[in-house]
Protein backbone atom coordinates (compact mmCIF):
# COMPACT_ATOMS: atom_id res chain seq x y z
CA UNK A 1 0.00 0.00 0.00
CA UNK A 2 1.43 3.21 -0.81
CA UNK A 3 0.77 6.33 1.30
CA UNK A 4 0.24 9.52 0.37
CA UNK A 5 0.45 12.68 2.20
CA UNK A 6 -1.17 15.97 1.98
CA UNK A 7 -2.77 15.06 -1.08
CA UNK A 8 -5.35 18.11 -3.05
CA UNK A 9 -8.74 16.52 -2.64
CA UNK A 10 -10.90 19.38 -5.21
CA UNK A 11 -9.29 17.23 -8.23
CA UNK A 12 -11.10 14.53 -7.04
CA UNK A 13 -14.30 16.12 -6.54
CA UNK A 14 -17.10 17.40 -9.82
CA UNK A 15 -17.30 20.19 -7.66
CA UNK A 16 -13.38 21.06 -8.22
CA UNK A 17 -13.32 21.95 -4.73
CA UNK A 18 -11.76 21.16 -0.95
CA UNK A 19 -8.46 20.75 0.65
CA UNK A 20 -5.74 18.48 0.73
CA UNK A 21 -6.70 15.02 2.54
CA UNK A 22 -3.64 14.61 5.26
CA UNK A 23 -2.71 10.93 4.14
CA UNK A 24 -4.40 9.42 0.87
CA UNK A 25 -4.62 5.55 -0.22
CA UNK A 26 -5.70 3.91 -2.93
CA UNK A 27 -7.68 0.52 -3.15
CA UNK A 28 -7.01 -1.78 -5.98
CA UNK A 29 -8.02 -5.02 -4.25
CA UNK A 30 -9.94 -5.73 -0.79
CA UNK A 31 -6.92 -6.91 1.05
CA UNK A 32 -5.41 -3.14 0.98
CA UNK A 33 -8.83 -1.78 1.88
CA UNK A 34 -8.36 -3.25 4.90
CA UNK A 35 -4.70 -2.41 4.90
CA UNK A 36 -5.66 1.27 4.84
CA UNK A 37 -8.36 0.51 7.66
CA UNK A 38 -5.41 -0.77 9.87
CA UNK A 39 -3.31 2.06 8.41
CA UNK A 40 -6.07 4.31 10.14
CA UNK A 41 -6.55 2.75 13.28
CA UNK A 42 -2.90 3.13 14.27
CA UNK A 43 -3.04 6.67 13.53
CA UNK A 44 -5.79 7.04 15.20
CA UNK A 45 -7.02 8.60 12.30
CA UNK A 46 -10.74 8.94 10.72
CA UNK A 47 -11.25 7.56 7.54
CA UNK A 48 -13.30 8.54 4.52
CA UNK A 49 -14.12 6.30 1.60
CA UNK A 50 -13.86 8.15 -2.10
CA UNK A 51 -15.28 6.92 -4.86
CA UNK A 52 -16.32 8.91 -7.98
CA UNK A 53 -16.07 12.30 -5.98
CA UNK A 54 -19.49 13.34 -7.89
CA UNK A 55 -21.59 14.09 -4.92
CA UNK A 56 -18.94 15.60 -2.22
CA UNK A 57 -18.53 18.76 -1.33
CA UNK A 58 -15.02 18.88 0.76
CA UNK A 59 -13.60 21.63 3.58
CA UNK A 60 -11.35 23.73 2.57
CA UNK A 61 -9.20 22.64 5.20
CA UNK A 62 -9.33 19.70 3.41
CA UNK A 63 -9.62 15.99 5.36
CA UNK A 64 -7.32 15.58 9.11
CA UNK A 65 -7.42 11.86 8.50
CA UNK A 66 -6.91 8.46 6.08
CA UNK A 67 -8.94 9.41 2.20
CA UNK A 68 -9.35 5.77 1.39
CA UNK A 69 -9.74 6.23 -3.16
CA UNK A 70 -11.73 3.13 -4.17
CA UNK A 71 -10.06 1.92 -7.69
CA UNK A 72 -11.64 -2.28 -7.37
CA UNK A 73 -12.07 -2.74 -10.89
CA UNK A 74 -13.98 -6.17 -12.57
CA UNK A 75 -17.58 -6.66 -13.74
CA UNK A 76 -18.53 -10.69 -13.64
CA UNK A 77 -21.50 -11.72 -14.97
CA UNK A 78 -23.65 -14.59 -14.38
CA UNK A 79 -26.68 -14.87 -16.22
CA UNK A 80 -28.70 -11.83 -15.43
CA UNK A 81 -26.59 -11.60 -12.38
CA UNK A 82 -24.09 -8.85 -12.74
CA UNK A 83 -21.63 -8.58 -9.66
CA UNK A 84 -19.49 -5.34 -10.24
CA UNK A 85 -16.74 -4.18 -8.59
CA UNK A 86 -17.06 -0.39 -5.92
CA UNK A 87 -14.72 1.09 -8.47
CA UNK A 88 -16.17 1.07 -12.14
CA UNK A 89 -17.40 4.18 -13.80
CA UNK A 90 -21.45 3.76 -13.05
CA UNK A 91 -22.20 4.98 -16.66
CA UNK A 92 -19.47 2.40 -18.57
CA UNK A 93 -21.61 -0.62 -16.72
CA UNK A 94 -25.09 1.26 -17.33
CA UNK A 95 -24.10 1.64 -21.00
CA UNK A 96 -22.57 -2.02 -21.16
CA UNK A 97 -25.77 -3.56 -19.08
CA UNK A 98 -27.89 -1.56 -22.33
CA UNK A 99 -26.00 -2.56 -25.17
CA UNK A 100 -26.35 -6.24 -24.36
CA UNK A 101 -30.01 -5.84 -23.55
CA UNK A 102 -30.84 -5.88 -20.01
CA UNK A 103 -33.34 -3.36 -18.23
CA UNK A 104 -33.27 -2.41 -15.08
CA UNK A 105 -30.87 0.62 -15.18
CA UNK A 106 -31.41 2.23 -18.64
CA UNK A 107 -32.92 5.29 -16.83
CA UNK A 108 -29.95 5.77 -14.99
CA UNK A 109 -27.52 6.47 -17.79
CA UNK A 110 -25.24 9.37 -17.76
CA UNK A 111 -25.08 9.15 -13.93
CA UNK A 112 -21.09 10.24 -13.08
CA UNK A 113 -19.51 8.72 -9.94
CA UNK A 114 -18.74 4.95 -9.50
CA UNK A 115 -20.69 1.86 -8.46
CA UNK A 116 -19.61 1.28 -4.60
CA UNK A 117 -21.56 4.83 -4.05
CA UNK A 118 -24.57 3.51 -6.21
CA UNK A 119 -26.09 1.84 -2.78
CA UNK A 120 -25.41 4.61 -0.38
CA UNK A 121 -27.24 6.99 -1.48
CA UNK A 122 -29.72 4.91 -3.84
CA UNK A 123 -29.09 6.86 -6.63
CA UNK A 124 -32.29 7.33 -8.46
CA UNK A 125 -33.45 9.34 -11.58
CA UNK A 126 -35.93 9.48 -14.47
CA UNK A 127 -37.97 7.04 -12.29
CA UNK A 128 -35.50 4.24 -11.48
CA UNK A 129 -33.48 3.75 -8.48
CA UNK A 130 -30.88 1.19 -7.71
CA UNK A 131 -32.45 -0.12 -4.90
CA UNK A 132 -34.77 -1.22 -7.76
CA UNK A 133 -32.45 -4.04 -9.56
CA UNK A 134 -29.49 -4.31 -6.24
CA UNK A 135 -29.90 -7.74 -4.88
CA UNK A 136 -26.65 -7.52 -2.48
CA UNK A 137 -23.89 -5.55 -1.38
CA UNK A 138 -20.30 -7.27 -0.45
CA UNK A 139 -18.52 -4.89 2.14
CA UNK A 140 -15.60 -4.56 4.67
CA UNK A 141 -17.54 -4.07 8.09
CA UNK A 142 -15.33 -2.00 10.10
CA UNK A 143 -17.47 -3.19 13.32
CA UNK A 144 -16.95 -6.77 12.98
CA UNK A 145 -13.52 -6.49 11.05
CA UNK A 146 -14.81 -8.71 8.15
CA UNK A 147 -16.33 -8.71 4.80
CA UNK A 148 -20.13 -9.48 4.48
CA UNK A 149 -22.75 -9.59 2.29
CA UNK A 150 -25.59 -7.39 2.85
CA UNK A 151 -29.01 -8.46 1.02
CA UNK A 152 -31.06 -5.28 -0.42
CA UNK A 153 -33.52 -5.79 2.45
CA UNK A 154 -30.21 -4.89 4.52
CA UNK A 155 -29.32 -2.35 3.01
CA UNK A 156 -32.51 -0.61 4.20
CA UNK A 157 -33.28 1.27 0.98
CA UNK A 158 -35.17 4.97 0.95
CA UNK A 159 -35.51 8.13 -1.25
CA UNK A 160 -31.76 8.80 -1.25
CA UNK A 161 -30.47 6.84 1.71
CA UNK A 162 -29.69 3.12 3.14
CA UNK A 163 -28.02 1.92 6.07
CA UNK A 164 -24.84 3.01 4.70
CA UNK A 165 -25.80 6.78 5.11
CA UNK A 166 -27.95 6.79 8.14
CA UNK A 167 -28.10 4.51 10.77
CA UNK A 168 -24.47 2.19 10.07
CA UNK A 169 -23.27 5.65 8.44
CA UNK A 170 -19.55 5.32 8.49
CA UNK A 171 -19.33 1.54 9.34
CA UNK A 172 -19.23 -0.34 6.19
CA UNK A 173 -16.72 -0.13 2.80
CA UNK A 174 -18.74 -1.36 0.21
CA UNK A 175 -16.83 -3.32 -1.97
CA UNK A 176 -18.57 -4.44 -5.27
CA UNK A 177 -22.26 -4.76 -6.19
CA UNK A 178 -24.78 -7.15 -6.80
CA UNK A 179 -27.20 -6.12 -9.51
CA UNK A 180 -29.91 -8.41 -11.12
CA UNK A 181 -31.46 -7.13 -14.51
CA UNK A 182 -33.76 -8.35 -16.93
CA UNK A 183 -32.89 -9.92 -20.05
CA UNK A 184 -34.59 -8.51 -23.28
CA UNK A 185 -37.00 -6.27 -20.34
CA UNK A 186 -38.81 -3.37 -21.65
CA UNK A 187 -37.59 -0.12 -20.64
CA UNK A 188 -38.84 2.02 -17.84
CA UNK A 189 -41.06 4.75 -19.22
CA UNK A 190 -42.72 6.92 -16.13
CA UNK A 191 -41.07 9.80 -15.76
CA UNK A 192 -42.83 12.92 -17.05
CA UNK A 193 -39.72 13.67 -19.52
CA UNK A 194 -39.32 10.84 -20.61
CA UNK A 195 -42.87 10.59 -21.48
CA UNK A 196 -43.08 13.92 -23.12
CA UNK A 197 -39.64 12.60 -25.14
CA UNK A 198 -41.67 9.94 -26.70
CA UNK A 199 -44.83 11.34 -26.93
CA UNK A 200 -44.71 11.40 -30.60
CA UNK A 201 -42.73 7.84 -31.66
CA UNK A 202 -44.97 5.33 -33.69
CA UNK A 203 -43.18 2.56 -32.21
CA UNK A 204 -42.39 1.46 -28.40
CA UNK A 205 -38.62 2.86 -28.04
CA UNK A 206 -36.17 0.67 -27.47
CA UNK A 207 -33.81 0.44 -24.14
CA UNK A 208 -31.08 2.10 -26.05
CA UNK A 209 -33.21 4.70 -27.22
CA UNK A 210 -34.49 5.24 -23.74
CA UNK A 211 -31.01 6.03 -21.89
CA UNK A 212 -30.00 8.01 -24.94
CA UNK A 213 -32.94 10.37 -24.51
CA UNK A 214 -31.60 10.61 -20.30
CA UNK A 215 -28.48 11.27 -21.24
CA UNK A 216 -29.75 14.05 -23.73
CA UNK A 217 -32.64 15.15 -21.15
CA UNK A 218 -29.50 15.18 -18.65
CA UNK A 219 -27.36 17.29 -20.70
CA UNK A 220 -29.96 19.91 -21.71
CA UNK A 221 -30.07 19.84 -17.41
CA UNK A 222 -26.53 20.60 -17.42
CA UNK A 223 -26.35 17.17 -15.67
CA UNK A 224 -23.90 15.05 -17.46
CA UNK A 225 -20.72 15.47 -16.39
CA UNK A 226 -19.08 17.58 -19.74
CA UNK A 227 -15.77 18.90 -19.26
CA UNK A 228 -15.05 22.60 -19.97
CA UNK A 229 -19.08 22.87 -19.41
CA UNK A 230 -19.19 25.68 -16.21
CA UNK A 231 -22.65 24.24 -15.69
CA UNK A 232 -21.01 21.17 -14.57
CA UNK A 233 -18.50 22.29 -11.40
CA UNK A 234 -21.01 20.66 -9.69
CA UNK A 235 -22.37 18.36 -6.94
CA UNK A 236 -25.45 17.37 -9.05
CA UNK A 237 -28.69 18.09 -7.31
CA UNK A 238 -27.71 20.63 -4.27
CA UNK A 239 -31.07 19.58 -2.29
CA UNK A 240 -33.08 16.69 -2.13
CA UNK A 241 -36.77 17.40 -2.60
CA UNK A 242 -38.78 18.09 0.39
CA UNK A 243 -41.39 15.74 1.75
CA UNK A 244 -44.27 17.83 3.89
CA UNK A 245 -47.95 16.98 4.86
CA UNK A 246 -51.02 17.42 2.50
CA UNK A 247 -52.20 20.58 4.99
CA UNK A 248 -48.46 22.35 4.34
CA UNK A 249 -48.80 22.08 0.99
CA UNK A 250 -52.49 23.67 1.28
CA UNK A 251 -50.61 26.63 2.69
CA UNK A 252 -48.03 26.86 -0.02
CA UNK A 253 -50.87 26.65 -2.59
CA UNK A 254 -52.84 29.35 -1.01
CA UNK A 255 -49.56 31.59 -0.44
CA UNK A 256 -48.47 31.03 -3.87
CA UNK A 257 -51.99 32.87 -5.42
CA UNK A 258 -53.61 29.03 -6.04
CA UNK A 259 -51.23 28.42 -9.01
CA UNK A 260 -50.54 24.60 -10.08
CA UNK A 261 -47.17 23.85 -7.64
CA UNK A 262 -45.93 20.68 -8.65
CA UNK A 263 -45.67 17.58 -6.44
CA UNK A 264 -45.78 13.85 -6.41
CA UNK A 265 -47.39 11.81 -4.00
CA UNK A 266 -45.68 10.20 -1.06
CA UNK A 267 -48.29 7.66 0.96
CA UNK A 268 -51.35 9.18 1.34
CA UNK A 269 -50.60 12.02 3.53
CA UNK A 270 -47.53 13.93 2.37
CA UNK A 271 -46.07 15.35 -1.01
CA UNK A 272 -43.04 15.73 -2.63
CA UNK A 273 -42.22 19.03 -3.39
CA UNK A 274 -39.36 19.49 -6.29
CA UNK A 275 -36.26 21.58 -4.26
CA UNK A 276 -36.15 23.56 -7.68
CA UNK A 277 -39.68 24.73 -7.81
CA UNK A 278 -39.12 26.00 -4.33
CA UNK A 279 -36.04 28.00 -4.78
CA UNK A 280 -37.15 29.81 -7.84
CA UNK A 281 -40.30 31.14 -6.15
CA UNK A 282 -38.07 32.08 -3.31
CA UNK A 283 -36.10 34.08 -5.90
CA UNK A 284 -33.14 31.69 -6.66
CA UNK A 285 -33.14 31.20 -10.11
CA UNK A 286 -31.33 29.32 -13.10
CA UNK A 287 -28.19 31.52 -13.53
CA UNK A 288 -28.30 33.05 -10.26
CA UNK A 289 -24.39 34.43 -9.05
CA UNK A 290 -23.14 35.21 -5.71
CA UNK A 291 -19.58 35.95 -5.34
CA UNK A 292 -17.92 32.90 -7.10
CA UNK A 293 -20.54 30.61 -6.40
CA UNK A 294 -23.88 30.29 -8.22
CA UNK A 295 -26.84 28.49 -9.45
CA UNK A 296 -26.53 26.53 -12.99
CA UNK A 297 -28.00 28.50 -15.94
CA UNK A 298 -29.86 24.97 -17.08
CA UNK A 299 -30.72 23.73 -13.26
CA UNK A 300 -32.09 25.83 -10.66
CA UNK A 301 -31.21 22.50 -8.10
CA UNK A 302 -27.57 22.67 -8.85
CA UNK A 303 -25.03 24.92 -6.88
CA UNK A 304 -21.90 25.67 -9.03
CA UNK A 305 -18.37 26.51 -8.72
CA UNK A 306 -17.78 29.55 -11.03
CA UNK A 307 -14.50 30.31 -10.76
CA UNK A 308 -12.38 29.01 -7.93
CA UNK A 309 -15.14 28.99 -5.79
CA UNK A 310 -14.46 27.86 -2.06
CA UNK A 311 -16.28 25.14 0.26
CA UNK A 312 -17.17 28.59 2.10
CA UNK A 313 -18.35 30.45 -0.75
CA UNK A 314 -20.86 27.54 -1.77
CA UNK A 315 -21.79 27.33 2.25
CA UNK A 316 -22.95 31.14 2.09
CA UNK A 317 -25.03 30.66 -0.88
CA UNK A 318 -26.47 27.33 0.65
CA UNK A 319 -27.33 29.13 3.97
CA UNK A 320 -28.97 32.72 2.09
CA UNK A 321 -30.76 29.62 -0.14
CA UNK A 322 -32.09 27.64 3.22
CA UNK A 323 -32.72 30.62 5.63
CA UNK A 324 -35.14 32.58 2.41
CA UNK A 325 -36.85 28.94 1.39
CA UNK A 326 -37.60 28.51 5.47
CA UNK A 327 -38.87 32.23 5.67
CA UNK A 328 -40.96 31.66 2.76
CA UNK A 329 -42.30 28.07 3.30
CA UNK A 330 -41.38 27.11 6.30
CA UNK A 331 -39.96 24.10 4.48
CA UNK A 332 -35.80 23.54 5.82
CA UNK A 333 -34.05 22.06 2.78
CA UNK A 334 -31.92 19.57 3.56
CA UNK A 335 -28.27 19.46 1.46
CA UNK A 336 -27.96 16.22 -0.69
CA UNK A 337 -24.37 15.96 -1.31
CA UNK A 338 -21.91 14.73 1.33
CA UNK A 339 -19.97 17.42 3.04
CA UNK A 340 -16.28 16.18 3.72
CA UNK A 341 -14.38 17.68 6.53
CA UNK A 342 -15.17 20.45 9.62
CA UNK A 343 -18.63 21.03 9.27
CA UNK A 344 -19.16 24.75 8.56
N1 LIG B 1 -38.02 22.56 -11.63
C1 LIG B 1 -37.98 23.93 -11.58
N2 LIG B 1 -36.86 24.58 -12.05
C2 LIG B 1 -35.80 23.89 -12.57
C3 LIG B 1 -35.86 22.50 -12.63
C4 LIG B 1 -36.96 21.85 -12.14
O1 LIG B 1 -38.91 24.56 -11.10
O2 LIG B 1 -34.81 24.53 -12.96
C5 LIG B 1 -39.20 21.86 -11.09
C6 LIG B 1 -40.21 21.54 -12.17
O3 LIG B 1 -41.49 21.62 -11.61
C7 LIG B 1 -39.87 20.09 -12.51
C8 LIG B 1 -39.50 19.55 -11.15
O4 LIG B 1 -38.80 20.63 -10.53
O5 LIG B 1 -40.97 19.42 -13.04
C9 LIG B 1 -38.62 18.31 -11.20
O6 LIG B 1 -37.42 18.62 -11.90
P1 LIG B 1 -36.47 17.47 -12.44
O7 LIG B 1 -37.24 16.49 -13.24
O8 LIG B 1 -35.30 18.10 -13.09
O9 LIG B 1 -36.02 16.68 -11.16
P2 LIG B 1 -35.50 17.12 -9.71
O10 LIG B 1 -36.56 16.76 -8.74
O11 LIG B 1 -35.01 18.53 -9.69
C10 LIG B 1 -34.47 14.76 -9.23
C11 LIG B 1 -33.19 14.21 -8.67
C12 LIG B 1 -32.09 14.22 -9.73
C13 LIG B 1 -32.55 13.39 -10.91
C14 LIG B 1 -33.87 13.98 -11.45
C15 LIG B 1 -34.46 13.17 -12.58
C16 LIG B 1 -33.23 14.77 -6.29
C17 LIG B 1 -32.69 15.64 -5.21
N3 LIG B 1 -32.80 15.03 -7.52
O12 LIG B 1 -34.25 16.13 -9.53
O13 LIG B 1 -30.95 13.60 -9.17
O14 LIG B 1 -31.58 13.36 -11.93
O15 LIG B 1 -34.85 14.00 -10.37
O16 LIG B 1 -35.04 12.01 -12.07
O17 LIG B 1 -34.03 13.86 -6.01
C18 LIG B 1 -28.98 14.14 -7.92
O18 LIG B 1 -29.47 13.55 -6.96
O19 LIG B 1 -27.83 14.68 -7.83
C19 LIG B 1 -29.73 14.26 -9.15
C20 LIG B 1 -29.25 14.94 -10.19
Amino acid sequence: MRVLEDVPLAPYTTFGIGGPARWFVEAHREDEVLDAVRFACEHSAPLFVLGGGSNLLVSDEGFPGVVLRIALSGIEQNGNIFSVAAGEPWDAFVSRAVAENYSGIECLAGIPGSVGGTPVQNVGAYGQEVADTIRSVRAFDTKSDRFVTLSADECGFGYRESVFNTTARGRYIVTSVEYGLNPGGDPAISYADLKQYFQDANTPPTLQQVSDAVREIRHGKGMLIVDGDPDCKSAGSFFKNPVISLEHFAKIVSLVGGQNVPHYPVGREQVKVPAAWLLDQAGFHKGYVMGRAGISSRHTLALINRNGASAKDIVALRDRIVATVEKKFAIHLEPEPVWVGKPL
